[in-house]
């Protein structure tokens, strides 16, 4: 099996100091910085956007990863691109019209990422697994840091890997929620390739840098 990439989520950071919570991740294991946008709609809560994206940016060296949890994303991507995001993730429960978000984030030079809620089965994604770079698997319901991890996400990682195997994605399978210590390992087993982390990184007392360096050890 291969080192996953980690993606600490800024949900979880110091707010107050975007700067330093950035330029502390730049010198860590962590290999995207996750990004989650929720605009009060789509989830019920509402956390950051466009413009803290762009000052994010200004000082980060790794890839921003960037969770849309909002309607209408198809809105906003050059908008998310233009502020300093590589990857776009937007959830399939938000697009009627999926495939055309997709290639519209692909046009722009961003990797297109999908994310599925808990209760979505992979199976929707048969038929663009292979326009795809990312699939976001949320292991909890989205809207809120620091949640338990769904343990039936373990299924959907293998059931996902064997879709996109048949379809001949290359797509990297990305677990958000509730990730830790406790479930990396078969997560990684199972076929995740990124791992986000929010809480167990920020809230862990070590701090994140150490806390990022042990989850890499712990799956090296
Ligand atoms: C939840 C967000 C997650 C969140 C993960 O809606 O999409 O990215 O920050 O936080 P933890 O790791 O604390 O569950
Ligand atoms: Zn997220």
């Amino acid at each position: 099996r291969r080192a996953p990439l980690l993606a600490p989520s800024f949900l979880a950071a110091d707010l107050a100091n975007l700067q330093a919570e950035t330029e502390r991740l730049a010198e860590s294991a962590a290999d995207w910085l996750h990004f989650d946008v929720m605009d009060g709609r789509f989830v019920p809560n509402i956390s950051f956007g466009l413009p803290v994206l762009q000052a994010v940016a200004r000082h980060a060296k790794q890839p921003l990863d960037v969770h849309l949890m909002i309607e209408e994303p198809q809105q906003y991507l050059s908008a998310f691109r233009d502020a300093g995001a590589s990857i776009i993730t937007v959830h399939i429960e938000a697009c009627p019209h999926l495939h055309r978000v997709v290639q519209q984030i692909k046009q722009l030079g961003c990797k297109a990422g999908v994310a599925l809620n808990p209760h979505t089965p992979v199976a929707m994604l048969e038929d663009i697994a292979a326009e795809l770079d990312v699939v976001l698997l949320m292991s909890v319901n989205p809207g809120f840091g620091g949640q338990a991890f769904i343990p039936n996400t373990l299924k959907k990682v293998a059931m996902l890997k064997e879709l996109l195997v048949d379809a001949g994605s290359d797509a990297l399978i990305e677990i958000d929620g509730g990730v830790s210590l406790d479930n990396a390992g078969p997560l990684v087993e199972a076929g995740a390739d990124v791992l986000v982390a929010g809480n167990f990184v920020f809230s862990a007392p070590a701090g994140p840098v150490a806390t990022l360096a042990r989850l890499r050890d712990h799956l090296a």
